[in-house]
């Protein structure tokens, strides 16, 4: 559990953003109609607000540009996305003239708001009053439109991941089963026991289950003949096929979507490349967070795809948490180099993207070397 405070500051906004993340909700597009252009932003943070008179409010950040749109158009309407709109998720939580590009709308009779095909619901507001909170305003928006349509499940967001409530659980698990067996927390060789995991992660036995044998096809787990899982002990092989697949896919994205990259993408890894260089200056104890941060900025970069089957397939191919056994507290801001991550952040901010994808085809020979020294140093396996 992440429980960190700064005393005498505000807190980390990186923590922050993990620790609220662990709020599940349904996934909104708020639009709006400016003139006969049409603007859309992905948003979560929105909830029904009174009865009487209805009213619902949103809260938009004052650097996006649906936010500007709703301020002069005087009327938001919000989609809550079915559990098949993920791509729409992403689509509109992107900068970018072309999101309504295919994606089919009718317009609402109030205020001529996009409402999007498919959706769960839609409500359309007359915008009411807009108090600031942050760096966000919260629009609160009279309810003129409503509806919903039956037979579909939502879209759930939660800890980053998008999809159906089940399936959220089921991931939720998934990573925090695979999270246990990469820290070792039951030990190479030793039984991994489903109803101890549940209960130490708060999950259920059947999805531990469900993960362990995920995992088993993913060769992080071995399961013997009795049906027993043990977490199998990486050997470089395991290692290497591990990072040449991620740099496949990290070198695929920036070839076919590096004009995609935007400004506010590069803002977003640019603050993670800096937070890692002071995690490694504070060295000691924060190998944790580094190594999550780490997975967190190479998740973000394969995100610009746009694709939540393909970021997920990245991020089971990570396993970077099994440095945790290896590495010493003391040791390991020596040894673990991020001035490939720094490489390939200046890369995207100058736009180049040859020198981005040298730097992760270095980062991944670094990692395979760092992979290879460490497994001699512990016998062959960790
Ligand atoms: C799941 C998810 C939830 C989000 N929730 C919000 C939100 O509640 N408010 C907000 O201002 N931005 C939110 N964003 C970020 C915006 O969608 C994103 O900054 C977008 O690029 C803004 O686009 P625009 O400038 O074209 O309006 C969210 C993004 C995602 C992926």
């Amino acid at each position: 559990m992440t429980t960190q405070t700064i005393p005498g500051s505000v807190l980390d906004p990186m923590v922050f953003r993990d620790v609220v993340g662990h709020f599940a909700s349904g996934v909104t597009v708020i639009t709006t109609n400016v003139d006969g252009e049409l603007f859309g932003t992905t948003a979560s943070a929105v909830s029904s607000l009174s009865m009487e008179p209805p009213m619902m409010l949103a809260c938009l950040n004052r650097s996006s540009s649906t936010h500007d749109a709703v301020v002069r158009s005087g009327y938001f309407g919000i989609n809550i996305l079915a559990e098949d709109q993920g791509d729409l998720a992403m689509k509109f939580g992107r900068k970018g003239a072309d999101k309504f590009d295919s994606v089919a709308v009718s317009l609402s009779e109030h205020g001529n708001v996009p409402l999007l095909d498919g959706a769960l619901a839609h409500v359309v507001c007359r915008v009411d009053e807009t108090p600031a909170g942050g760096t966000h305003t919260v629009f609160f928006g009279l309810v003129q439109e409503a509806s919903a349509r039956e037979g579909a499940e939502p879209l759930a967001y939660y800890r980053g991941t998008f999809g159906r409530l089940e399936r959220v659980k089921e991931l939720a698990a998934y990573d925090a089963v695979r999270d246990w067996v990469l820290h070792r927390r039951t030990p190479v060789n030793e039984a991994l026991v489903p109803e101890e995991i549940a209960a130490e992660i708060r999950s259920d036995a059947n999805n531990v289950h469900n993960a362990l044998v995920k995992l088993s096809a993913e060769a992080l787990v071995t399961r013997d003949g009795s049906g027993q899982f043990t977490p199998t002990p990486m050997t470089e092989d395991l290692i290497n096929s591990a990072y040449e697949g991620r740099a496949t896919i990290e070198l695929g994205v920036l070839a076919s979507h590096f004009e995609k990259i935007t400004d506010a993408d590069v803002v977003e890894l640019c603050a993670m490349t800096e937070k890692l260089g002071e995690l490694r200056e504070r060295g000691v104890d924060s190998l944790d967070e580094f190594l999550k941060l780490n997975a967190k900025f190479h998740n973000r970069l394969v995100s610009i795809a746009g694709s939540v089957q393909l970021t997920d397939a990245f991020r089971r191919l990570g396993i970077g948490t099994v440095w945790r056994q290896a590495l010493t507290d003391a040791d390991w801001a020596r040894q673990m180099d991020h001035s490939h991550v720094v490489a390939l952040t200046d890369a995207l901010r100058s736009r180049d993207a040859a020198k981005a994808s040298r730097a992760v085809r270095e980062h991944t020979d670094f990692a395979k070397k760092l992979a290879s020294e460490v497994i001699a140093g512990n016998g062959g396996a960790v």
